[in-house]
This record gives C-alpha cells, structure tokens and sequence, in this order.
C-alpha cells in the first residue's frame, strides 16, 4: 500500500491525473490519498509530489503517529530521515516537533540518522479538513468529499515527481504568445490523456506547443497541427529546443509539426480494434488527442466558428484515434453534447480555475461509443 502527497487545489483533479501512475487510488484526506499500487510514472506527475510506501494511517497527531512508527516492523538497514510535512498548513502540526519525536524513536530501534544523504526517508504526511467538491462539474466525485478529516500516513519515500516545470516558463521559451498554458497544466493533461513511451499523440491546435512539449518530455511521440503558419514555425522552435537529441540527456523523441485545419487533420483513419496492452503496433495510429480551444478572446479562431470548429475537431479526433484511445479536450466552457454527438464517451469534466474571469473546462473522452448515442454521466 502507498501513500501518494498530492500538490495543488484540485485534489479530484489530482486523484484522476495520479490514476495514469498508480491503481486503487482514494483520496483519504485534502492532499492525501492511497494507492494499491505504484509504477516508475509516477516521476512524471503534475499534480502527485511524491509516493511513500506506507507503515500505516493514524490519526493527524505527533503521538498517534509516534506510537504507530513504535509498533511498525522495520525491515530495512541504513541510515534514516525524517519529513514531516503539514499539507497544505491544514493540521496546524509543529513538524518540526513531528520530525525530531519521530526521528528519537528510529534512534531508538537502531537506526543512525542522516539528514544530507540518507539511505532511507521517511515521510509524515498530516492533514486535517473537508475535501471540498467544487471543482467538479461532471466526474467521480470522491466517495469522502463533504467528510471532515484528520490523517496522518507514515511511510518510507518511494518516488517522488520532477518539479522542474518552472524552468519551461512559457515567456522563457524561445516562442511565445499570450494564452500559452502553464507546463504544470500542460503535463497533468497529458498524463490524464494516457501520454508515454509508446503512445502517439496529436494536439490538432497546437498553438506554442505547450502540451507537446510536455507530451514528448514523459516519453511519447508527438505530432502538433495549427492553421498559422506563426504557430507551426513558433512550435518547432519550442520542440527542438526540448525535445531534440541536443536538448535531452535522456532518449529524444520523435516530433513534428504541420500547418492544417483541425477540422480536416492530416491524418488516416484509424482502422484498428483497440489495443490493449499500450505497446504500439501500428505506428501511425494515434493513441490520444489533446487539445485547447480557443477562447475566443487571444487565439484566432481561423477558418470556423468556434461550434464549427470544436464539433469538427471532436469528429476528427474520434476518426484518427484507436478505438480504446482517448481525447482531452480543454476549453473555457462546457463541450459535453459535442462530444457526445461526436461518439465520445465523456468520462469526466473538471471545472478548473484558471483566474478571475477564466475557468477551463477539462473533458476526459474515451472511445467506444457510437456516433450521436447518448451515454452516461
Ligand atoms: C488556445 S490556442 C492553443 C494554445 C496552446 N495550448 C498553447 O499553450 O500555446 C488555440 C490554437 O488553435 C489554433 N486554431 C484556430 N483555428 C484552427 C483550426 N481551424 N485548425 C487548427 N488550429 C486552429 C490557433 O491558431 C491557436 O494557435
């Protein structure tokens, strides 16, 4: 069993994007959650900042947490440290206190402390308060929103996420156009839309690239469209400087871009039945669509009205990607009935703020249904 920090607000938001990583995950308290199981992805999360294998759950106090580390069976040599960490300022718990009382009971099983290069550390995760509902508009509400919490996980560090999306600040790349998302965001649609080694994803708007930039950083293989010819140019520039051999010291991927309609992809049908092991057969069938919108406020909406063109992307989406593949559709409004009419499955809809006057729209679409059937939630 693991126990997964979550980062962010959002924590629907991050229980769904930490599924791409993990199975059996539950939210357990704001900020925390379980999982059954682990996989190396969950290095690549947004919205997960680190997984702990677990000794136990207690209440969020330092004695609880204190008598379970005393009772726990340790079956690990080495030195140790210990982090405690109030999520979100929620508990109002001295770690400090947490970390030095915790730290005197490994001492006193045997263990030296190391708190520059330890060989094992481990984590106390506390959080108090109600998981709040509000950001979902459509989606699995977690079966413990409206319930008031206090957790307390204890766990030995198992992996923890990269955080380096500051470093791909969209200002900071060599294209940039107001509107461009944040690479945070960016990453977690990705994830969410099954991206990584293996996969073949389209973004049929790419605009500066921001998601393809992502996509390629966890490992797929990206292909971006946009009708300026601006765009096209201003995304290779951002791809090759991320993407490429000379900008990678890990394995480079593929990338292309292409000037077209999103409506009109440059792309075959995809003829295949589903496949369901991930490992890609056919290298031309396209295994996730991601996508934002405009909004009718920065971004050109070129050739279509915006209905026009988000129906027409949707239909293009379902007739390129395998049929068990999925879109992500971001948006500044609500895209449901299109979606559906399209022959999507809509498996979620997250309502995220984004600022004041901005909240996006995040539609998870799965494959499977057949055009205009009516489907469920
Ligand atoms: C909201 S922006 C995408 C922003 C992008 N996610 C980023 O971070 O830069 C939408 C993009 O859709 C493009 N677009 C508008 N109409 C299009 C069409 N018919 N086909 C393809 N792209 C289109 C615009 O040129 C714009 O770059």
């Amino acid at each position: 069993m693991y126990g997964l920090e979550l980062a962010g607000e959002q924590d629907a938001f991050a229980v769904y994007e930490a599924k791409s990583a993990a199975a059996g995950v539950e939210l357990v308290a704001p900020g925390l959650a379980t999982a059954g199981s682990i996989t190396d992805r969950v290095e690549t999360l947004a919205y997960t900042r680190r997984a702990i294998e677990l000794l136990g759950r207690t209440d969020a106090d330092v004695e609880s947490a204190r008598a379970l580390l005393r009772a726990a069976p340790i079956e690990r040599e080495g030195t140790v440290a210990v982090r405690a960490r109030d999520v979100r300022g929620s508990s109002g718990i001295s770690t400090q206190r947490a970390q030095r009382e915790l730290g005197s009971v490994l001492v006193d099983r045997g263990f030296a402390v190391d708190l520059e290069e330890p060989d094992h550390v481990l984590y106390v995760l506390f959080s108090s308060g109600e998981v709040e509902a509000d950001e979902i508009a459509l989606g699995r509400v977690p079966d413990v929103v409206g319930d008031s919490l206090d957790v307390c996980l204890v766990g030995w560090l198992a992996a923890e996420s990269t955080r380096d999306f500051t470093e791909r600040k969209p200002t900071d790349r060599p294209f940039f156009q107001p509107g461009s998302m944040a690479p945070i965001d960016a990453r977690a649609y990705v994830n969410v839309a099954g991206a990584g080694p293996g996969r073949f994803v389209v973004d049929p708007m790419c605009g500066t690239g921001g998601l393809l930039i992502e996509g390629g950083l966890v490992g797929a293989r990206v292909l971006g469209v946009d009708v300026q010819e601006k765009m096209v140019r201003g995304t290779k520039r951002n791809l090759e400087s991320y993407l490429s051999d000379s900008a990678s010291s890990t394995t480079s991927v593929e990338f292309g871009v292409v000037r077209g309609d999103a409506t009109a992809l440059p792309l075959c049908d995809s003829d295949d039945t589903g496949t369901q092991t991930g490992t890609q057969t056919d290298t031309d069938t396209v295994d996730a669509v991601v996508f934002d919108a405009p909004y009718g406020r920065q971004s050109k909406i070129a050739r279509h009205e915006l209905a026009e063109l988000v129906e027409g992307a949707l239909a293009e989406a379902k007739r390129v990607c395998r049929s068990d593949g999925r879109t992500v559709l971001v948006a500044d409004r609500s895209w449901r009935e299109a979606a559906i009419s399209a022959g999507w499955e809509v498996d979620a809809v997250f309502c995220r703020p984004v600022h004041r006057s901005l909240d996006r729209y995040v539609h998870v679409l799965t494959g499977a249904a057949e055009p205009g059937r009516e489907n469920s939630p």
